[in-house]
């Protein structure tokens, strides 16, 4: 798994039960190499017009991208192989141990889910892959999906399902990673959609400001703890339509990106300081995804995703959702699971759906016509 936040290849060794129940053998993230990441950035940008709609870059260069389609392939094989031989050398599987199949969502460079023409764009040559590994590749998960009217999005909430649901008791999952995103998982439904920005925002506006630093992103919420919210400015970026969408619904870093937050600051004078910035983005961040939890009436809600090291963001989410919904935030660790795995778990499990050629999409959350065996499979042999 390689999320919106570009920070790197998330891989996790499992094992699955009868029941599709996995165990986590091993896992470990791989930084993307920063020329890499910068290339993929680049493909994921998106001009905006000035009627604040976006648009499709007219120039986007197929060369280009047929190239980092390619390239994040070979990355993701020399990753993986890395990661299965140091796992051999642990003794966590024997060398002639088989791996059914890798589940690779690749790296979304485009999601427009809505307009005449939805689709989704994932790169990261599932052949290359399975060529460089020797093991066959399930890949290609959204798309289906989009086939079927939904939204190719969020895929996560079956699997938080098969995971996480507790008989007697309904429990929100929530995933901050660069876009956040919300299941609800009570007795007889599910629902899940994207609540908006997770880290995006705060990561650009924090790498913008310290272009040297060595990791991207605010570590701890420490500049936006500096600063304190300018209540205007986190009036106009709530009053953005999505957020008043009731899902089925999702988005990525080509909506909630700095051009977008641009174009609000310039009804804002140029004052603001950086950190003041910072902070409103975090409280929006924290808002928006307590907006939802009281809307659906989640009293435990279990968070994932890297924003779970976040400790500003984490306390900011803890304290609106006791005041505001009188909801209990807790880390998916308390449920058994490492928060900075669930989602490359979920990819293992949506492959091993596939192999089982089971339904894991679930049409009540991305409004697809029906529920469907996601992926295709590109062979070793
Ligand atoms: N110590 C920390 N302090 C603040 N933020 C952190 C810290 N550690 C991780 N993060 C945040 O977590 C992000 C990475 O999270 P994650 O990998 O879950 O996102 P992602 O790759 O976008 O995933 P996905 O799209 O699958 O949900 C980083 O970009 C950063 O914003
Ligand atoms: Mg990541």
């Amino acid at each position: 798994m390689s999320g919106t936040s570009l920070d790197g290849l998330d891989i996790a060794l499992c094992d699955f039960d009868t029941n599709g129940v996995p165990s986590l053998l091993a896992a470990t993230t791989t930084p993307l190499p920063k020329d890499l990441a910068q290339q993929l950035a680049r493909l994921s940008q998106i001009q905006r017009l000035a009627s604040n709609q976006p648009q499709c870059v007219t120039n986007d260069n197929v060369h280009l991208q047929a190239v980092a389609d390619r390239q994040f392939a070979e990355f993701s094989a020399s990753a993986v192989n890395q990661f299965i031989w140091a796992q051999q050398q642990a003794g966590v599987i024997h060398t002639d141990s088989i791996i059914t199949a890798i589940g690779s969502h690749g790296q979304t460079i485009r999601h427009w889910p809505t307009g005449d023409t939805p689709y989704t764009v994932q790169i990261g040559c599932p052949s290359t892959l399975a060529a460089l590994t020797g093991i066959d590749v399930i890949a290609d998960f959204r798309q289906k999906d989009i086939a079927l009217g939904g939204q190719g999005a969020p895929l996560a909430p079956a699997f938080h399902r098969a995971v996480f649901a507790q008989a007697q008791h309904t429990i929100g999952v929530l995933n901050i990673g660069g876009i956040a995103n919300l299941t609800l998982l009570a007795a007889d439904s599910t629902l899940g959609f994207d609540t908006g920005p997770g880290n995006c925002l705060l990561d650009s506006w924090f790498v913008r400001h310290h272009p040297e630093s060595a990791q991207q992103y605010d570590a701890d919420g420490q500049f936006a703890q500096q600063g304190e919210v300018v209540p205007a400015l986190l009036e106009s970026l709530l009053a953005d339509p999505f957020f008043s969408l009731t899902g089925p619904k999702s988005t990525g870093r080509e909506y909630f990106n700095l051009a977008w937050l641009d174009a609000w600051l310039q009804q804002h004078p140029a004052s603001l300081s950086h950190t003041d910035v910072q902070r409103t983005l975090l409280e929006l961040s924290a808002r928006t995804v307590v907006m939802e939890i009281q809307r659906l009436g989640i009293q435990h809600c279990y968070v994932c995703g890297g924003g779970v090291h976040n400790t500003a963001l984490m306390q900011r989410i803890s304290e609106l959702a006791i005041a505001q919904a009188s909801c209990q935030v807790h880390s998916t660790e308390v449920l058994g699971v490492a928060p900075d795995w669930v989602e490359a778990l979920a990819f293992a499990w949506l492959a091993w759906s596939f192999v089982q050629r089971r339904p894991s999409s679930l049409a009540s959350v991305t409004g697809a016509s029906r529920d469907a065996v996601l992926g295709g499979l590109f062979p070793a042999a």
